[in-house]
């Protein structure tokens, strides 16, 4: 089995408009025909953009996504739209799942020949902080002053809360699934080198490494990352920004042979 995995592509600042997503699609993604495309969340600001993108990439493989961060801001002509981030995420939801082959993951479980995926946004929690000894309202303090994410949901979410229904959502399908995608990853990463920063980047998901679990897909952090938590690969392949682009162009691929 084939199995693309791409996060972070943030369309908006690589097209200008719809007219150049062809050109985007095969000089950027430069996808290839495979099972099954995972995409880690982070699509892009603008859900008609994302629709389409959507639709043009599931003509090479089905398309496994989940939702980060960005893909519930409402910047000001989806704020015209929409005036709750979750109505955004809705529309995008009932549009792309209108697509043949397209699924859109909220904590489900999906098995392609034998091989059982599980997705979820998932949710930082301010955990990594917690640990250093830093308190739930410094770490909240932070947050308000640091990530858009605090100015660019609405209503306002509150992490910790929002990170809990995540997981609780992949605990009902984990003990299931061979691969599993997140948006935010489940263990502590350094992604800024900077413990504060870096507790915006993950959550405290080490007791869902469960041992039927082989890899685990994510993004939000824009450095590409592949290593191991016990017997579980952990990789991300984020495009990230054109003008301070850390990813790498390109869909990276996955070839399974059994798991
Ligand atoms: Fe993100």
């Amino acid at each position: 089995m084939k199995i693309g995995f791409k996060s972070d592509i943030h369309l908006d600042f690589w097209i200008k408009d719809l007219s150049e997503i062809d050109e985007f699609i095969k000089d950027v993604l430069n996808p290839q025909v495979s099972d099954v495309l995972i995409l880690a969340g982070d699509i892009g600001h603008y859900n008609e953009q994302n629709v389409v993108l959507i639709e043009k990439l599931s003509k090479y493989s089905k398309i496994f996504l989940t939702y980060g961060n960005h893909d519930l801001y409402l910047l000001p002509d989806e704020k015209l739209k929409y005036s709750n981030s979750f109505k955004r995420l809705d529309d995008f939801k009932s549009m792309v799942s209108k697509i043949e082959g397209v699924y859109f993951f909220d904590g489900d479980l999906i098995e392609i020949d034998g091989v059982n995926f599980l997705g979820s946004a998932g949710w930082y929690d301010f955990s990594l902080g917690l640990k250093h000894g830093y308190s739930l309202n410094y770490m909240r303090e932070n947050w308000e002053i640091i990530m858009n994410d605090s100015r660019m949901i609405f209503p306002k979410i509150d992490p910790v809360n929002f990170s809990f229904s995540h997981k609780e959502k992949l605990r009902a399908n984990i003990q299931k699934a061979d691969i599993v995608f997140t948006h935010v990853a489940p263990v502590y990463i350094s992604c800024h080198n900077d413990l504060i920063l870096d507790s915006f980047y993950s959550f405290y998901g080490y007791d869902l490494l469960e041992e039927n679990v082989k890899y685990w897909i994510f993004g939000h952090c824009h450095k590409p990352m592949d290593f191991y938590e016990d017997i579980v690969r952990f990789i991300s392949s984020p495009l990230g920004y054109p003008h301070i682009r850390t990813g790498k162009k390109g869909i990276n691929y996955l070839n399974l042979k059994g798991l």
